[in-house]
């Protein structure tokens, strides 16, 4: 039996770029989107094209630049949106329009004032206007995790019967848990009308910390597009964090058993561009990613990992893109030795910041001998630590 692939759509330009803090320019959102394409991620919504003319711009400028990936754009359901959207991916050589309405009680009441009927008319109407401009159409059910479940099941057969080739289940508010995900994207893979002809997805948020395992329990449920973010940034506590995924399916595909064509090696550089164009870092102690992910402190963990370092490692560093590059770092060594090694790291040392960095490393090479790569990025961390926060 051949492993299902799974379709790597990343939102960091989009969710990502959404939440406090993580405002972009159009040239990083470019720059980003270039590491991101380097990554071989599936697809890339690239913005919001209605939000502003500025995002519009940025997605029409990744839609002609960036080579690989399809290039999406999120639209409400009206046409006004659809219509924006469209026009910002039209450079791509593949892209995707992604339009959303939110189907829970909650939403059509509060937010909407719209009946069950209106929902699905809108649905109806935007889809079908949707795919009268793109053939890759993606509709999301917006807070379905907290839908009546029979009315889900309609909503996301009309977008299937008008066309949709990708079904988004949405947890909006990261409420779900993995047992019940996995539930629902079983009922949903048998129940949705015309779900042979359209990819179920889903999109977790991390507001009690499980939008990893949420995802990954969708997945043995039968989905088949993940929507994550670099980092896990996205609103309020996040989305996905798409390192963590993938590296989860990599590292433990005995238990997983998708594949994915990401090329993890260029995870860490993808996480540093993203940092960088933000100006804010990940913790030190975010999983994969963080300057802490591959340190070792203690005494005893120092003597297992000399050892092997599997004794308290279950990925290599260079997995993950953390280069080893034969140059041994200690009090001998000089700025090019240290300016090299951080731009293989993904940061950028000049002027002010070399200086410190350069006096910061001595200090440590002279206490330890040798800054091997994890005290080096939690170096370089802490200087960029201090200036994001
Ligand atoms: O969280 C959410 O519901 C969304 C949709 C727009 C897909 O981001
Ligand atoms: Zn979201």
């Amino acid at each position: 039996m051949t492993t299902p692939r799974i379709t790597i759509f990343d939102t960091t330009l989009r969710d990502g770029e959404q939440a406090p803090g993580f405002s972009m320019t159009e040239d990083a959102k470019l720059r980003v989107a270039r590491a991101l394409a380097a990554l071989r991620v599936d697809v890339i919504e690239a913005g919001f094209a209605a939000a502003s003319p500025g995002d519009a711009r940025a997605i029409e400028q990744i839609a002609r630049t960036v080579e690989g990936p399809v290039i999406c754009a999120l639209a409400r359901t009206t046409r006004g949106d659809i219509d924006a959207a469209a026009a910002a991916i039209a450079p791509a050589a593949r892209r995707r329009i992604h339009t959303f309405l939110g189907t829970s009680p909650t939403h059509r009441d509060y937010k909407l004032g719209m009946t069950r009927a209106q929902v699905l008319e809108a649905i109806k109407a935007h889809v079908a206007y949707a795919r009268e401009r793109c053939d890759d159409v993606e509709f999301s059910a917006e807070d379905a995790i907290r839908t009546e479940r029979d009315f889900l099941v309609e909503a996301l057969s009309i977008a299937a019967r008008e066309g949709a080739t990708t079904l988004n289940v949405p947890d909006t508010v990261g409420y779900t848990t993995p047992e019940e995900i996995t539930d629902l994207f079983r009922h949903l893979s048998t129940h949705v009308e015309g779900i042979e002809g359209a990819v179920l997805s889903t999109h977790c948020h991390d507001d009690l910390g499980m939008a990893v395992a949420n995802s990954l329990a969708a997945i043995r449920g039968g989905a088949r597009q993940v929507e994550v973010a670099m980092n896990g940034i996205g609103e309020r506590a996040g989305n996905c964090a798409l390192e963590d995924l993938v590296m989860a399916i990599r590292v433990r595909g005995d238990a997983f058993q998708v594949s994915h064509d990401i090329d993890t090696t260029r995870l860490m550089g993808a996480s540093r561009a993203l940092a960088q164009a933000t100006n804010s870092h990940p913790p030190r102690n975010k999983s994969i990613v963080g300057a802490n992910a591959f340190a070792h402190e203690s005494g005893i963990h120092q003597h297992g990992v000399l050892q092997n370092r599997e004794t308290y490692e279950i990925m290599k560093p260079e997995d993950i893109g953390i280069q080893t590059d034969g140059i041994v770092l200690g009090k001998h060594s000089g700025r090019h030795a240290l300016v090299a090694r951080a731009k293989a790291l993904g940061f950028v040392l000049e002027g002010d910041a070399l200086d410190r960095a350069f006096a910061t490393f001595k200090l440590v090479a002279d206490e330890v001998g040798i800054v091997d790569t994890a005290r080096l990025l939690s170096i370089l961390g802490d200087q960029e630590g201090g200036r994001a926060n």
